[in-house]
């Protein structure tokens, strides 16, 4: 029987191992057990492509299963509300002889629905029943946890009648969850637009990278267990190469593994290079190319003046390279940072968010160019 890879490179999948996000998990537990008003019970997780917001949602909701709550997990596509109306009018005709922790998926309605707003009527609708369920669950020592992953993409109508409902069922005491996923700019454009003042209060967790100790034992732990055998000089060049960042981890553990077992089942040097140089790639062509091009061609000339250090940049040095004054260059900076692609080391620092950004920027063909163009910053 061939042994399947155990690594799990792709979006929202969740990995052999959750490295490093016991506490968060553990938080929102408390939060459950303290019920109705808990803060962790409004939570948003933040923070770059591929840090694992998708798979910390998953955690909390099998959390909340645990704990016999009802799970309604939905993407932030149009008709939001709409499909977690129908989800609690699923979970209000199942509940019969009383609730029983599970996850209300796959409501019979299309993907996509042009009339994203409610119409009056049916939203006073859904706000009675939803109380209603709310209560009997709450009779029941149980709650309702609603997960929204991707929020940036959400209709602002949408959002804001869903936060006003969640509002309203907090206000009562109910036992309610909203769980949250997006990435960090478009959360806080989503926040100060004042869409809702009341997801403001939210708890906000933003996400960084894992230790490289964990990340170590957790390679251990994944290669023994699917027979592939590894050293300790090994896995400690390994984790290395992650920098912690979950998808790394995931990619690189599966290029390895699968040299490796190509190599008889051992991670020799030959399939360590080549495993590694297969998930820089896939690393590049996947979440890096599309946090770059979604940039405007100026913050891209900023990342492309940062990847000519080896380490950490100074920001004056940066400003300096593209031939503009300090406070200009902050508002590069600021911007960069906001959308999750660097971050601030020290004071007048600043360095990539994601490992391997600075190879991949290296390897892209205005690299070194110093073309710059300062518009509107
Ligand atoms: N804590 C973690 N430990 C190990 N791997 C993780 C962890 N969190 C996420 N991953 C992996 O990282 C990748 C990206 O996770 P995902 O939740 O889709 O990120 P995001 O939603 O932030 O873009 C997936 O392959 C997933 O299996
Ligand atoms: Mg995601």
């Amino acid at each position: 029987m061939p042994v399947q890879n155990p690594f799990k490179p792709t979006a929202g999948a969740r990995p052999p191992l959750l490295v490093g996000r016991e506490n968060l998990r553990q938080d929102f537990a408390e939060s459950l057990e303290n019920g109705p008003g808990a803060p962790g019970l409004l939570s948003i997780f933040t923070g770059p492509r591929g840090i694992g917001k998708t798979v910390m949602l998953g955690e909390v909701e099998d959390e909340a299963i645990e704990h016999g709550w009802i799970v309604i997990s939905e993407t932030a596509t149009a008709g939001l509300v709409a499909r977690i109306a129908d989800a609690v009018r699923t979970a209000s005709e199942e509940m019969g002889d009383g609730p029983v922790g599970r996850r209300v998926t796959g409501v019979t309605i299309g993907p996509i629905r042009v009339d994203t707003q409610l119409p009056p009527p049916r939203e006073v609708h859904w706000r009675r029943r939803v109380t209603d369920l709310l209560t009997t669950l709450g009779e029941f020592g149980t709650g309702l946890l609603i997960s929204v992953d991707e929020i940036h993409a959400v209709d602002r109508s949408e959002l804001s009648e869903l936060a006003a409902v969640v509002q309203h069922l907090i206000r009562e005491s109910l036992p309610v969850g909203l769980a949250m996923a997006g990435l960090p700019k478009a959360v806080d454009d989503l926040l100060a637009e004042g869409v809702s003042t009341f997801l403001r209060r939210a708890e906000r967790y933003n996400l960084h990278a894992t230790s490289i100790p964990e990340v170590k034992e957790a390679f251990r732990e994944t290669f023994q267990d699917s027979g592939v055998v590894v050293d300790d000089e090994h896995l400690d060049m390994l984790a290395a190469a992650t920098g912690g960042y979950p998808f790394l981890i995931q990619l690189v553990g599966y290029h390895v593994w699968s040299q490796a077992r190509r190599a008889g089942g051992t991670v020799t040097a030959t399939a360590l290079t080549a495993g590694l140089e297969k998930a820089k790639r896939r690393m590049g062509a996947t979440v890096l190319q599309s946090a770059y091009g979604a940039l405007s061609a100026v913050d891209q000339s900023y990342l492309l003046a940062m990847a000519e250090d080896d380490g950490p940049s100074s920001t004056a040095k940066v400003a300096s390279r593209l031939g503009v004054d300090l406070v200009y260059g902050a508002q590069y900076r600021i911007r960069l940072i906001a959308a999750g692609a660097i971050e601030p080391t020290g004071h007048g620092y600043v360095d990539f968010a994601v490992p391997t950004f600075r190879e991949f920027l290296r390897g892209t063909p205005a690299y070194g160019l110093r073309v710059h163009s300062p518009g509107r910053p």
